[in-house]
């Protein structure tokens, strides 16, 4: 398991989905700070090629919602919450290390 610092926590701003690609990483990831926490998803909308960055975030529901039909995400397990996406994304396990924002890269 390895890890990588993908964000800066201080730069991310309430609510407000932000895309990033890690350096070596083949895909983009998309995060989202609400409070304390962040949430951290594979960008890329299951359905088809849409990135959930530039979609919205329900704080409420702990959702983000893919832009190009619709589909929602759960952000803490990845889970697809609303057609028309019916596979999960990858949500990656997060923690903090200083103003760092990393990831747990899952079988690395
Ligand atoms: S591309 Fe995301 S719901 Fe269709």
């Amino acid at each position: 398991m390895s890890e990588v610092c993908v964000a800066s926590f201080a730069a991310l701003e309430e609510a407000l989905p932000v895309r990033v690609t890690p350096e070596g990483f083949k895909k983009s990831l998309v995060l989202v700070r609400l409070g304390e926490k962040v949430y951290v998803l594979d960008d890329m909308c299951t359905h088809a090629e849409a990135s959930l960055s530039e979609g919205e975030c329900y704080e409420e529901d702990l959702e983000i919602e893919c832009p190009l039909h619709g589909a929602t995400f759960d952000l803490s397990t990845g889970e697809a919450t609303c057609l028309p996406a019916t596979a999960a994304v990858q949500a990656y396990k997060v923690f903090l290390r200083e103003d760092e924002v990393c990831i747990e890269i899952p079988g690395e």
